[in-house]
């Protein structure tokens, strides 16, 4: 079976769509089989994984609409072993149906068991922001949660959000949701992530944390628009290596 981690956190621009793109596409390039699922209709993971989708008919409302089987919305990327379940724009106005019934905030985590292709070693799922169906309907999916950390956001606030959203799935879905790492994402500077680690209120974030940090990167934007991974665009970039270690670290940590 996959793993299933969900690239998770309550609040927007933190680097979740960045993180799931690249640590799915450093993990491709250690050979590893990884389906990427995309939850938020801005597309962006879809995009940024370098996916062409013109011409693909099909994508997680179809899936979820029964128009399409889980296998026929799978998309190949340019890289070899990293796959993608885009999520179509049209997301936005399924979900406001499914979110009629609370148990729908399991569907995801119901289709990827009952209906996924076996064969991926990963299964990383891109979460839009805030408290919605789909954040919840993503993070529900998941083995594992792992938590983007941002300078300048009000940081242990947003984790006892985000953790009691996670007591929630656990108590009304039964589901062993577990929180599989922070990480930091954006800094500058080594020395303003351990003086923030330091801090008495940080521990258990620090505690959770991994030892690879994403620095602040242009070349990151410049993927972006250029619509790769790190590893297509610039390899060689801060960033780039970055995300190379933290695909190894994270291996290590879920085999
Ligand atoms: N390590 C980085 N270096 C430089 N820029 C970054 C880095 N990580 C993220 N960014 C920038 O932050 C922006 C927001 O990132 P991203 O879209 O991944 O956040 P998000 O949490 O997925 O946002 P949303 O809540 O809208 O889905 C990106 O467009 C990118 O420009
Ligand atoms: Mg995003």
């Amino acid at each position: 079976m996959a793993n299933v981690l969900t690239i998770s956190g309550q609040k927007g621009g933190i680097g979740k769509s960045v993180i799931a793109v690249n640590l799915a596409a450093c993990l491709a390039v250690y050979e590893k089989k990884i389906l990427l699922i995309d939850c938020d209709p801005q597309g962006c993971s879809t995009a940024w994984a370098g996916a062409d989708d013109a011409g693909h008919r099909h994508d997680m409302v179809s899936v979820f609409t029964g128009k399409a089987r889980f296998s026929d919305a799978i998309m190949k990327t340019p890289l070899p072993g990293l796959d993608i379940l885009p999520a179509g724009f049209g997301l936005f106005e399924t979900a406001l149906k499914l979110s009629e019934r609370a148990p729908n905030q399991t569907i995801l985590r119901l289709l990827i068991q009952e209906d996924a292709p076996s064969g991926y070693d990963y299964i990383i799922v891109d979460a839009p922001s805030n408290f919605g169906f789909l954040s919840i309907m993503a993070m529900a999916a998941a083995d594992w949660l792992i938590i983007p950390v941002c300078p300048g956001s009000p940081i242990t606030a947003a984790c006892d959000c985000l953790l009691k959203l996670v007591q929630y799935i656990r108590k009304n879905h039964k589901i062993p949701l577990k929180i599989g790492g922070f990480v930091f994402n954006q800094w500058q500077a080594i020395d303003d992530i351990l003086r923030v680690s330091a801090m008495e209120n940080m521990a258990r974030i620090a505690d959770l944390a991994y030892d690879t940090h994403i620095p602040y990167d242009t070349a990151v934007e410049k993927s972006i628009e250029n619509k790769l991974p790190l590893v297509l665009y610039d390899i060689k970039s801060p960033a780039g290596a970055a995300f190379l270690h933290f695909a190894k670290e994270i291996d290590l940590r879920f085999t």
